[in-house]
């Protein structure tokens, strides 16, 4: 079922378009990266999707079914907070405030009677891994901790959707460690939408990439479909001695699309990856080229996301 539909979605700051006619679904139980180098746009379209930026054009509907009404449709949004949890970038905390105290007055401000708040603040204390630090002051938490912290008081409420504008960019390793296990658990029961500008935290972690450049999706789809459909055929060439006359001679062959080469090394986008292999190994042999290392392959997806994020 489609959880969410975003339709044009446009937000402009001034005149440049900072979001630029965004078409894009999320199917529930999905858990989807936003991917992005900085400015694509990443933040301005969470926020516009959390309900606290008011779209320039366009529209993002929710399942109606959201809050069981009338299954299956989706409606534009009237009051949509209630289905989404938000970790923001750069989240603020009451630093003076116990991690315990501050997820009741996150339930509260979400409007839990305040039975229920406390009830859940002990159940997401226990699922972030802080029921130890709950009484401590979150001025003394770490950056991990202050993460965690953050996930827990997006869940409280027990959203439909959680959106986390990238919640491993500001960590250190052990920090990243530990927020990922945590959406990794977190994904099983929530669909997630999350932002990064690291192409590996996204192959990791989701089902679905968005890859945004410049307000606009440049590449969306299934991990696997994306790398299917847009992985090319290329050599790879690595040398001891120069290449560069090699890159020369081959530029003419037909079957090379494009070579990107450094002085002793060279990757050729092909059209046909036998008949390149063949040709291109033959033409080293007979030039005595002291080939170091000769690949035939595919893109990467890292290859595919620089190309796309350059355009
Ligand atoms: N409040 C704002 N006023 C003016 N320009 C903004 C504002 N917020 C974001 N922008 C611009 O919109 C573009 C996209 O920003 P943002 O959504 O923060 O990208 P990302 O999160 O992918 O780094 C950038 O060029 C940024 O400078
Ligand atoms: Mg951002």
């Amino acid at each position: 079922m489609t959880l969410v539909n975003v339709q044009r979605l446009v937000k402009r700051f001034n005149s440049a378009a900072a979001v630029d006619r965004l078409t894009f679904a999320i199917e529930e139980g999905r858990c989807v990266a936003l991917l992005g180098p900085n400015g694509a746009g990443k933040t301005t379209t969470l926020k516009m999707l959390a309900g606290l930026l008011a779209p320039t054009e366009g529209e993002v509907r929710f399942a109606s079914n959201a809050d069981k009404t009338a299954p299956g449709t989706l409606r534009p949004s009237a009051d949509i907070r209630r289905f989404i949890g938000f970790l923001p970038q750069y989240p603020a905390f009451y630093n003076w405030m116990s991690g315990r105290e501050y997820l009741i007055f996150s339930g509260r401000l979400a409007r839990m009677p305040k039975k229920e708040a406390k009830l859940r603040t002990e159940e997401m204390l226990r699922t972030v891994g802080l029921e130890e630090a709950g009484n401590r002051r979150i001025g003394g938490y770490s950056g991990g901790m202050k993460q965690r912290l953050g996930i827990a008081q997006a869940l409280i409420h027990r959203p439909k959707l959680l959106l986390l504008d990238e919640p491993v960019s500001a960590l250190d390793p052990i920090g990243r460690r530990e927020v990922l296990e945590m959406i990794r658990l977190i994904r099983k029961e929530t669909t997630v939408l999350f932002s990064t500008h690291v192409l590996h935290d996204a192959e990791e972690m989701c089902d679905d990439i968005l890859i945004m450049n410049k307000g606009r999706i440049a590449v969306a789809g299934t991990i696997a479909d994306v790398r299917r459909q847009y992985s090319e055929p290329v050599i790879r060439v690595q040398a001891e001695s120069p290449l560069d006359e090699s890159v020369e001679r081959w530029r003419d062959f037909a079957f090379v699309k494009e070579i990107e080469s450094g002085r002793y090394e060279a990757r050729l986008a092909v059209t046909d990856l036998e008949e390149a292999r063949t040709r291109l190994w033959s033409d080293l042999g007979e030039r005595g080229i002291p080939v170091v290392r000769f690949e035939a392959g595919r893109t990467t997806l890292e290859e595919l996301f620089m190309k796309a994020v350059k355009a």
